[in-house]
């Protein structure tokens, strides 16, 4: 049994009297238990994510500590590794899921994965598609979102992304709420009527037909792009596809050291991940001019007005240039 150099206190160590597990189990369960996915948290701030499994050991450079010696604490408890390292045992947190998979793509961060289900409208029973699956950072997102009932039907063209993705949503217990579709967009969806449907992939705007005919009439559409002229392209693209209720976000998170005395941001930050673009189909696409934000419907009232002055006036300058009276300076 490890132990705390100190005191030679036990392996896993309860700072708190162990709290009743199941009366709370709606809530999440109070103690760890088999089978749950569960934080480790050291004193450097290193997060290690485990499934608890009885028998099983689990290695750091902390020293090891068995699984056994976790499942019924409670969580929020401290406890020691074998070389007497102390460790933070927590329920992982959404964003600990999401960040600790294994990537092969780029993946959507937590801030712009969190916007993202609000402006898709998500909670559970929702039908919502995603595009491309990529490392299923954004599945982890969606499924947690629309979990226990609902559904996430995720396409991906490349199955060596999708393997991935499979194993890192088997991992978060994340898997039975997604279905992975292997199948590129341009094809189409295999669904219609859904909820909601996201794009993350580099050309958004050569699918809108697609996602028009995947959606519910008044789904929630969104996309991702690092770059504003996809966000141009984009923009254009859902004015003629029949989207109204455009906008454009980009979420910047700051943190700061919680230091109470001495309060301040944290020296760096993620300074750009995207930019998010979110709309809603119109029934009828002729409909759409009347929807778009009043400062494009300005801007395209200038740019009428503009090409009405500038103009040439052809029947007068034709008639100036033949008229025998036109003086020609040579
Ligand atoms: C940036 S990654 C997605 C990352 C993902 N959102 C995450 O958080 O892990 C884009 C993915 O879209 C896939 N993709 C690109 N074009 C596609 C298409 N036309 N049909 C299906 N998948 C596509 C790529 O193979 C890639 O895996």
């Amino acid at each position: 049994m490890a132990s705390d150099p100190q005191n030679r206190a036990p392996a896993v160590r309860a700072l708190e009297p162990p709290l009743a597990s199941g009366a709370g189990a709606a809530r999440g369960p109070l103690t760890a238990q088999a089978g749950q996915l569960v934080l480790l948290l050291t004193e450097k701030g290193k997060r290690y994510l485990l499934r608890l499994q009885p028998g099983t050991r689990f290695h750091t450079h902390l020293g090891v500590i068995a699984h056994d010696d976790l499942i019924g604490q409670p969580l929020g408890t401290t406890v020691f590794s074998a070389k007497g390292h102390p460790l933070l045992l927590l329920e992982p947190s959404l964003p600990d899921l999401m960040k600790r998979i294994k990537r092969t793509t780029q993946i959507i961060y937590p801030k712009d994965a969190a916007r993202i289900v609000q402006l898709l409208n998500l909670r559970a029973g929702r039908r919502v598609i995603e595009a491309g699956t990529g490392s299923g950072g954004l599945t982890i997102a969606l499924a947690w979102a629309v979990a226990p009932q609902g559904r996430v039907y995720s396409y991906e063209a490349r199955p060596e992304h999708q393997r991935v993705a499979r194993a890192n949503l088997e991992r978060a217990g994340l898997l039975d709420h997604v279905e992975l579709v292997e199948r590129a967009i341009q094809e189409g969806f295999l669904q219609t009527g859904v909820d909601a449907l996201v794009l993350d992939v580099r050309t958004p705007w050569q699918y809108l037909e697609q996602v028009r005919q995947a959606l519910r009439p008044g789904g929630f559409f969104a996309s991702l792009v690092p770059t504003t002229n996809q966000v141009s392209q984009l923009l254009a693209s859902l004015e003629q596809h029949g989207f109204a209720d455009i906008r454009v976000e980009e979420i910047l998170l700051r943190r700061y050291k919680p230091v109470p005395d001495r309060l301040r941001p944290e020296d760096t930050m993620i300074g750009h991940t995207g930019f998010i673009i979110a709309a809603r189909p119109v029934v009828d696409p002729e409909e759409t001019t009347r929807w778009l934000a009043e400062e494009r419907k300005r801007f395209l009232a200038r740019q009428e007005q503009t090409s009405r002055v500038d103009a040439p006036d052809t029947a007068t300058e034709t008639q100036d240039l033949h008229s025998p009276d036109t003086t020609v300076d040579t």
